[in-house]
């Protein structure tokens, strides 16, 4: 029960990283406030947690919209006594090179990837700061420290996230609030089958992202979930700016 009594509020908690996490989270006791997009995939997580015996409030919202972000927090505020934990994970994921990138594609990464983090630190940290502390756990990417072809826009807007990352920890050091983040390598998840999905052969274009990974497979969902429990865990206490891979080793 390493989060008894914690309150955490995880976005992009309907599928992959941030469901297991939901799960993860509420088995070790947290009070989950679940944020997605998707109103059937946000059901389906809560039904998913509500069945182990535990509660889980959700907001259906698009974090990459201040209006909507507002509302996540006053929801959160007036059905939990607190808020301690904040994990950024919503995130999508462009395909292409930079001369192949819209300008809508660009605004709409930055802005799901990059400046939902911004809404809800700029929302939360205030509670934080009230209440002696807290922890931020972002979700960048490997991309954004070794190159892959096709990912221009992503690449760059999750590393933004680091530098939002390593910028937040030092100005909030000295305030009790830890913020690191995660880097996933490729892990299977709803987003990378729908990317195989794209490709003309599917079968194929698994075995290449397989081929790639030193360790010789994707990584899971739940194996990243440990890693974010390990970072908004007391265990982390001394952890603050870190940049967490989690890669099977495709970064080393
Ligand atoms: N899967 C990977 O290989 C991988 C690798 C590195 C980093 N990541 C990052 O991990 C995070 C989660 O990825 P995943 O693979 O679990 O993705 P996923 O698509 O399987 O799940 C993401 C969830 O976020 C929700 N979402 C998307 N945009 C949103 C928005 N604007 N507001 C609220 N919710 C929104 C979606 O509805 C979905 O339920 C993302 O930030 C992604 O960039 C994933």
């Amino acid at each position: 029960m390493q989060l008894k009594d914690k309150v955490a509020i995880i976005t992009g908690a309907g599928a992959g990283i941030g469901r297991a996490c939901c799960l993860l989270f509420a088995a070790e006791g947290a009070k989950v406030v679940a944020v997605d997009l998707d109103p059937a995939a946000l059901s389906s997580v809560a039904e998913d947690v509500r069945r182990t015996g535990v509660t889980v409030l959700t907001v259906q919202a698009d974090v990459s919209f201040a209006a909507d972000v507002e509302r996540i927090v006053s929801v959160a505020s007036e059905n939990v006594s607190a808020i301690h934990i904040l994990f950024n994970n919503a995130g999508i994921v462009p395909h292409g090179k930079i001369h192949e990138t819209t300008e809508a594609d660009w605004d709409r990464t930055m802005a799901v990837n990059v400046k939902s983090m911004y809404l809800m630190s700029r929302a939360v940290v205030p509670i934080f700061l009230k209440h002696g502390g807290g922890v931020i756990l972002n979700t960048s990417s490997a991309t954004a420290l070794r190159s892959v072809v096709d990912r221009a826009a992503y690449s760059a807007s999750k590393g933004a996230v680091i530098a939002l990352t390593k910028s937040m920890a030092i100005d909030y050091v000295r305030d009790g609030i830890r913020v690191n983040c995660l880097c996933p390598g490729t892990i299977d998840t709803p987003s990378l089958q729908r990317r195989l999905a794209a490709f003309a052969d599917p079968e194929e274009a698994r075995k290449q992202f397989v081929a790639r990974q030193p360790m010789g497979r994707l990584g899971t969902a739940e194996e990243v979930a440990k890693a974010a429990l390990f970072l908004v865990s007391e265990d982390a206490k001394f952890v603050t700016g870190a940049v967490f891979s989690i890669d099977g080793g495709f970064t080393v």
